[in-house]
């Protein structure tokens, strides 16, 4: 089979495409004839060796994909040859077969393309479970995403709108913020070119924000923090930019606020029926129209060292998939 692979770590121009063996699969896996794959951050932190998982080199990346199951070990019992399915391999992905436990392989929702499964569970998910589960938001409060144009920035816009929440997106391009407009974000704040703390005081009337949705970190983040209102929440996702902020910790204790860590990869081992609850809930908002991934481009498998690099570069709205059968 075709498959882009790592065998040393760096950037995405030291991946080669070559022909590799088709994985075996133990009696709890099942093979998946892969047909897309979303591009996601920790695909440019694993062929750097700065992820917490660490395969075995070489390795293909790719860690969310979506296709038809060609083969079912003995011991699965919910999936056979031939379902469509939407898989969470952690890599693996940019190639034409991957071999996948089956507790992270789900039934692909009806009515859905290969392209928009391969890109939707892992950036909603993670969104989902940092608005609903870990901030609590309520309707009628209002949420400021940070990174709002990325790939869980812009799953956090549009799920803040259909929890109820006046959202304000922020991001570093006037292009991304139009992307945010069109996800329904009722302002738009681009910290390029604005003070970010002096227009999030504007545009709540000095109350300050009660959710903070960050996934990129770095200096931005105190600014954030510092512009949450009385019991506001300051939501931990990731660190996008390279750089993990530290608070004094007199910030949270004059607002009465809450530094709260996201960590949905966990959240779903350890808390399988929420976790299901979750994905029924965002399965019926995609079958309403309510939710819809915004995919900015479609590569090839041989272009896919590009999409992580155009990752890396802050070039990607919203998604970034690889169609493995183009
Ligand atoms: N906690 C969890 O469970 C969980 C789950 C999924 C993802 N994450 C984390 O969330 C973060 C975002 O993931 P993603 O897939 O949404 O990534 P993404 O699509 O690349 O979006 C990240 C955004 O961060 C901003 N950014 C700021 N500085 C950056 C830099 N130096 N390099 C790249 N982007 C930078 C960019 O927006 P601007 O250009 O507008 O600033 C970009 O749109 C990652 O750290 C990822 O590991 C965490």
């Amino acid at each position: 089979m075709k498959a882009i692979q790592c065998h040393h770590y760096g950037l995405p121009e030291t991946l080669v495409l070559e022909e590799t063996k088709v994985p075996s699969i133990e009696t709890n896996e099942v093979l998946i004839q892969v047909k897309a794959c979303g591009v996601n951050f920790p695909d440019v932190l694993i062929i750097q060796n700065k992820y917490q998982f660490k395969p075995t080199l070489p390795f293909s990346p790719g860690g969310e994909v979506s296709g038809v199951i060609a083969q079912a070990g003995e011991n699965v019992k919910h999936l056979k040859k031939g379902d469509n399915v939407v898989a969470l391999c952690g890599w693996g992905g940019f190639a034409e077969y991957v071999a996948v436990k089956s507790t992270r392989v789900f039934k692909m929702p009806e009515g859905m393309d290969f392209t928009h499964a391969a890109c939707t569970l892992y950036t909603y998910g993670t969104s989902y479970h940092a608005l609903k589960d870990r901030a609590t938001l309520n309707p009628g409060e209002t949420l400021l995403v940070l990174g709002a144009a990325g790939g869980v920035g812009l799953a956090a816009v549009e799920l803040g709108k259909v929890m109820g929440a006046t959202v304000i997106a922020a991001a570093s391009a006037d292009d991304k913020l139009i992307v945010c407009k069109e996800k329904g974000a009722d302002y738009l704040i681009n910290y390029s070119t604005e003070d970010l703390r002096a227009r999030l005081k504007e545009i709540t009337n000095d109350k300050g924000v009660d959710v903070v949705y960050d996934p990129i970190g770095g200096p931005l983040a105190e600014q954030a923090l510092r512009s949450v209102s009385w019991k506001g929440r300051y939501l931990v996702v990731g660190f996008a930019s390279g750089v993990i902020p530290s608070f004094p910790a007199n910030l949270p204790l004059l607002k009465g606020a809450s530094i709260v860590g996201v960590f949905w990869g966990s959240f779903a081992e350890r808390e399988p029926k929420q976790s299901a609850q979750n994905f029924t809930d965002l399965v019926a908002w995609i079958k309403e129209g309510k939710i819809q991934q915004h995919i900015d481009k479609i590569y090839t498998l041989e272009e896919s060292p590009q999409a992580l690099q155009d990752l890396i570069d802050r070039k990607v709205k919203g998604k970034a998939v690889v169609n493995v059968t183009a």
